[in-house]
C-alpha cells in the first residue's frame, strides 16, 4: 500500500522528517545520564504500566548511526530530536556531564553528515530529579536553572541546529502531570498545575533570549492540541467545553503570542497563579520564529457537576480509534493550522511537529503491514493540504515516530514507529509505512 500523494503536492520547501525524544529511546542508564522525574515515577507502583521504566528503551544511545541511516534511507529531510536534561545536567544545575554534551555533539554530526537538518527542543520531561526536591516546576527559579541548561547545551550544539525549540508540550508538562497526575511527578494539585504552566512559559521566554544572545536563528515552541468538542448541545456542556479548550489550546499560545492569559481560563486559575504573574509577559512573549503545532486526536467533552473548577470530563465518541484509544480526527489538525495562523501567529511559518498513530504492529516473515498508520498520515497530510491552499504557511510535517519507544505511562506496547523494535532483540524493522514514506519522498513526479 502506498500514499495516493506525491511530493510533488506540496511546496518545494516542505519539510518532511520525524520526530523522537530523549528518554523515550536513548536508555537512561547509559552515558552517565542522571536520573530524572521519570526514572522516579515509574518506580512507584500502579504509574507505569507493567512498572516499565527506559534505562534500555531503544538504546538509541548506542544504535543511533542504524537509526539515522533509517531517517536517511527514507528520504526524510528533517530529524527532530530532543536533549535530556538530567543526561547533561545530572543534578539540574552546576555540573555539566561532559558525556552527555558529547553524546549529542555525535548526533549532530550523524545527521549533518547524512545530510538531515538537526530540530533539536530542549525539553521533552526529563527534569532531572533533584530539581524535583526543590519543587521542580512549582518553583519559580527553575526559570533561571533552565535558562542555564540551555546555554549549556546551546553554546556546544546551537551552531549546527536548523531549528530549536525550548519545549515539546507544556500542556503534557503542566495540566497533564500536576493536575491530572498522569505524568511525571505525578502531582494532583490546581496550585502547582497554575503555577507549572507559567513557570513553564516564563522559562521558555528566558530560554529563548539566551539562545538570541548566542546568535541562534529558527527559535520556536511545541505546542500540543486537541480538538474540544462538546458530546451533547446543552449550555452546561458548551461551556465545559470551552475550558477544557482554554487550558488545553488558547492558554500558551495566549501566553507567548498576545502576552495575556484567557479569561475562561483565568476564572479557575487566576488565584493560584503567582502574585503579579502578568510582569512576565515581556520575557514570555519574546518572540519566536516559528510554531510547531503537536496533534493527535479530539476529545468529547462533558460538564461535571462538582462545582470545581475545570468542571468537564470526557467520554468515548463514535469515531474509529488507535489503540491508544484516540478518536482518528484530520479535520481538527486543519483546524488548529488555520485557526492558529489567523488568530495567534498570522506571519510565522507553522509546522506540524509531531502526527501519528499507534497501532498493535506485528512482524509477520519479516514483514509489518501497517496500512492503518499510512491512512492516518495520508488524511492528515491532506489536511495540511488544505490549509496551505488557503495560505497557512505550513512549512513541515513530522511523523511521530521514527521508532516504536516507550510510550511513557503506557509503557512499551503502544507502537507509534515506522519502524518497529522488538524490545527483546531491540531489532529494527522498518515497517510499510516506512516504505511508503519512502515511496512517496522519492517520486519526483
Ligand atoms: C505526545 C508526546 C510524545 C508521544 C506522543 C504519542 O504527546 O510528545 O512524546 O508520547 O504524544
Amino acid at each position: 500500500m502506498n500514499f495516493s500523494l506525491k511530493r510533488s503536492d506540496f511546496p518545494p520547501n516542505f519539510r518532511f522528517g520525524t520526530a523522537t525524544s530523549a528518554y523515550q529511546i536513548e536508555g537512561s542508564r547509559f552515558g552517565g545520564c542522571g536520573e530524572s522525574q521519570w526514572d522516579v515515577f515509574a518506580q512507584t507502583p500502579g504509574n507505569v504500566v507493567r512498572g516499565e521504566n527506559a534505562a534500555v528503551a531503544c538504546d538509541h544511545y548506542h544504535r543511533w548511526a542504524e537509526d539515522f541511516d533509517l531517517v536517511k534511507n527514507a528520504g526524510l529531510d528533517s530529524y527532530r530530536f530532543s536533549t535530556s536534561w538530567a543526561r547533561i545536567m545530572p543534578q539540574g544545575r552546576g555540573q555539566v556531564n561532559q558525556a552527555g554534551l558529547d553524546f549529542y555533539d555525535r548526533l549532530l554530526d550523524g545527521l549533518l553528515a547524512r545530510g538531515i537538518s538537526p530540530w533539536a527542543c530542549l525539553y521533552h520531561w526529563e527534569l532531572p530529579a533533584p530539581l524535583l526536591d526543590l519543587g521542580g516546576w512549582r518553583n519559580r527559579d527553575i526559570a533561571h536553572w533552565f535558562a542555564d541548561f540551555a546555554e549549556v547545551v546551546m553554546r556546544r550544539l546551537g551552531d549546527r541546529l536548523d531549528a530549536a525549540a525550548t519545549f515539546n508540550e507544556p500542556w503534557c508538562i503542566a495540566w497533564f502531570s500536576h493536575f491530572m497526575g498522569q505524568h511525571a511527578p505525578g502531582v494532583r494539585d490546581i496550585r502547582a498545575a497554575a503555577r507549572a504552566m507559567h513557570h513553564i512559559l516564563l522559562a521558555h521566554g528566558q530560554a529563548t533570549r539566551v539562545m538570541r544572545d548566542l546568535g541562534m536563528a529558527n527559535l520556536g515552541v511545541v505546542l500540543n492540541f486537541e480538538r474540544a468538542l462538546p458530546a451533547d448541545d446543552s449550555v452546561e456542556c458548551l461551556q465545559a467545553t470551552q475550558r477544557y479548550d482554554g487550558i488545553y489550546n488558547r492558554f500558551f499560545l495566549g501566553g507567548v503570542f498576545k502576552q495575556a492569559y484567557p479569561q475562561d481560563v483565568l476564572a479557575g486559575l487566576e488565584a493560584h497563579l503567582p502574585q503579579n504573574y502578568q510582569d512576565d509577559f515581556a520575557v514570555i512573549g519574546e518572540p519566536v520564529d516559528w510554531l510547531g503545532v503537536n496533534y493527535y486526536t479530539c476529545k468529547r467533552v462533558t460538564a461535571d457537576n462538582s462545582g470545581l473548577f475545570p468542571g468537564y470530563g470526557e467520554q468515548t465518541g463514535p469515531l474509529p480509534k488507535t489503540t491508544m484509544g484516540w478518536e482518528i480526527y484530520p479535520e481538527g489538525l486543519y483546524h488548529f493550522l488555520t485557526w492558529a495562523h489567523r488568530e495567534y501567529a498570522p506571519n510565522l511559518p507553522i509546522y506540524v511537529t509531531e502526527n501519528g498513530l499507534s497501532a498493535d504492529d506485528r512482524v509477520v516473515a519479516g514483514q509489518i503491514a501497517d496500512p492503518q498508520r499510512i491512512a492516518f498520515i495520508e488524511q492528515h497530510l491532506q489536511a495540511v493540504l488544505r490549509a496551505i491552499a488557503e495560505g497557512v504557511p505550513v512549512q513541515g510535517y513530522f511523523i511521530w515516530s521514527l521508532l516504536d519507544n516507550y510510550e511513557w505511562a503506557l509503557g512499551y506496547d503502544k507502537r507509534f514507529g515506522l519502524v518497529h523494535v522488538d524490545f527483546d532483540t531491540l531489532q529494527r524493522t522498518p515497517k510499510q509505512s516506512w516504505h511508503a514514506v519512502r515511496a512517496l519522498l522519492q517520486d519526483a513526479s
